[in-house]
Parts: C-alpha cells; sequence; structure tokens
C-alpha cells in the first residue's frame, strides 16, 4: 500500500495514519514530525524550520524534497509508506512524480474551517512517536500520559489559535491545488496515476477510521 492522506491542519491525517499503517505494516512518512525531531534535536536544519514552524510557514521545498529522498531509501519503505503532510505544494508533488514515486491512492479528509481550531486547541501529542490526542474528543486513557509509553503528553507550539488561522490560510493557497492535481490526474485513467478518494473526516474518529478503511478497500 502507497498512499498520501491530504487535508488541511487538524483533519486527522496524524490520527488516522496510525491506524492504516499498523493494518498495512507500512511507515508513516510524516514531514512535520521528521522536522520535530530536528528540533529537538537542535540540528541546524531543525533550528532553521523552527522559526518558520512557529509562524505556521512553510519550509522550503528543497529541504523538504531532499528529506522525503532520504527517508524514502530506508529499507522499510520497501513495501509501501504513507505521507502525512507532503505533498503540500505543487512543487513537491512534481518532485515525487518525476522521481516515479509509486502511488496506489490519495485520500482526501475533508474537515471545514470552523471545526479545526476546536480541535487544535484540545491536541496533545506524545512527542517521540507523533500520537495525537485531544482532551475531549480522543482523551487518552489517563490525563497527559500516552497511552502506549505512559510517558508525559505536550501542547505543539504551532496549536495557539493566530499560528493555526495562519496555516488554514497557507492550506488554501499552497497546499488546496493538490486536490485539482490529484483528482484530474486520476481522472486521465492513467496506469501510474493514484486513485483519487475524498471522505469527511467529521464524526468520530473510529467513524472516520471506517471510512478511510472502505476507501481503500481494506
Ligand atoms: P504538520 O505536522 O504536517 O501539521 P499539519 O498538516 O498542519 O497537520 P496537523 O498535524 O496539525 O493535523 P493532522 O491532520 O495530523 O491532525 P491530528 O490527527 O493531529 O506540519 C507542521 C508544520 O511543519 C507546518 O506548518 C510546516 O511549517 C512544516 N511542514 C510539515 N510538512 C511540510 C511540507 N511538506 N512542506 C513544507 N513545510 C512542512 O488531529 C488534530 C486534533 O484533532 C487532535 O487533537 C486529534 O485528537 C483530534 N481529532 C482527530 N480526529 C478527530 C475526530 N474525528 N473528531 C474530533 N477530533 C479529532
Ligand atoms: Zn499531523
Amino acid at each position: 500500500m502507497r498512499l498520501i492522506l491530504l487535508g488541511p491542519p487538524g483533519a486527522g491525517k496524524g490520527t488516522q495514519a496510525a491506524f492504516i499503517t499498523e493494518k498495512f505494516g507500512i511507515p508513516q512518512i510524516s514531514t512535520g514530525d521528521m522536522l520535530r525531531a530536528a528540533v529537538k534535536a537542535q540540528t541546524p536544519l531543525g533550528l532553521e524550520a523552527k522559526k518558520i514552524m512557529d509562524t505556521g510557514g512553510l519550509v522550503s521545498d528543497d529541504i523538504i524534497i531532499g528529506l522525503v529522498r532520504d527517508r524514502l531509501q530506508q529499507p522499510d519503505c520497501k513495501n509501501g509508506y504513507l505521507f502525512d503532510g507532503f505533498p503540500r505544494t505543487i512543487p513537491q508533488a512534481d518532485a515525487l512524480k518525476n522521481a516515479r514515486v509509486a502511488l496506489d491512492y490519495v485520500v482526501e479528509i475533508v474537515v471545514p474551517e470552523e471545526n479545526i481550531i476546536e480541535r487544535m486547541s484540545g491536541r496533545r501529542v506524545h512527542p517521540a512517536s507523533g500520537r495525537s490526542y485531544h482532551v475531549t474528543f480522543n482523551p487518552p486513557k489517563t490525563a497527559d500520559t500516552d497511552d502506549v509509553t505512559g510517558e508525559a503528553l505536550v501542547q505543539r507550539d504551532d496549536d495557539r489559535e493566530e499560528t493555526v488561522r495562519h496555516r488554514l490560510s497557507v492550506y488554501r493557497e499552497q497546499t488546496r491545488p493538490l486536490v485539482d492535481y490529484y483528482s484530474s490526474w486520476a481522472d486521465t485513467g492513467s496506469t501510474d496515476a493514484p486513485a483519487y478518494r475524498q471522505i469527511s473526516g467529521l464524526g468520530s474518529v473510529d467513524e472516520i477510521r471506517q471510512r478511510v478503511f472502505e476507501a481503500l478497500g481494506a
């Protein structure tokens, strides 16, 4: 299984990615998680990326494309992969296409903007694994603690309301065009075009999981 999860910040990409990667035994390639790991390790890339991420802007295409290219060389990508938060711009999608990276599906999770702010404000994450929870909608078994490791959960630095609003406008301008990019590619019927699936991201986490699996024929 080789797929892209597309959708605005807070759509539930990371939440659903955990179910899909487990089901298919494939790695999650989340450029956001990779950048946050670089920030935590204080690498030169991390120090540069942090300034951009804190404002809600996008890290440069060259950096992101290089990160993903290296990640795809790892042996665990042999049987498939799930892209979460990548591609996010037309040049990133073109880079994937030009490198002939195979894709079976693009799944778009649709959530209206008015629902996104409340999702982000209650989000808590486990930094080491990238697992996300929500204080009301998807709470951990024990407050502020990761279900799997028992380690502390934290709030993401870019989940402040004004940063979320900026991330949403960046999504509208730079990432939303990928909906057309991939759906019109699928419409050509070309054999290397991934199938395009659009699902509503409104409902419980479990309902969305069922929708996603159905969209993937699983
Ligand atoms: P990234 O980490 O990719 O963030 P994002 O796309 O903005 O998406 P989020 O992680 O915020 O949302 P999500 O869809 O994963 O939602 P989640 O499942 O957590 O990127 C961060 C930054 O890194 C970017 O701003 C940029 O600076 C940089 N970057 C990353 N990739 C880049 C790239 N390719 N190019 C350039 N720059 C890049 O869910 C959200 C909340 O909702 C959680 O609390 C969750 O518990 C809750 N929730 C989930 N499902 C439901 C449900 N069904 N009902 C109610 N609540 C729910
Ligand atoms: Zn995410």
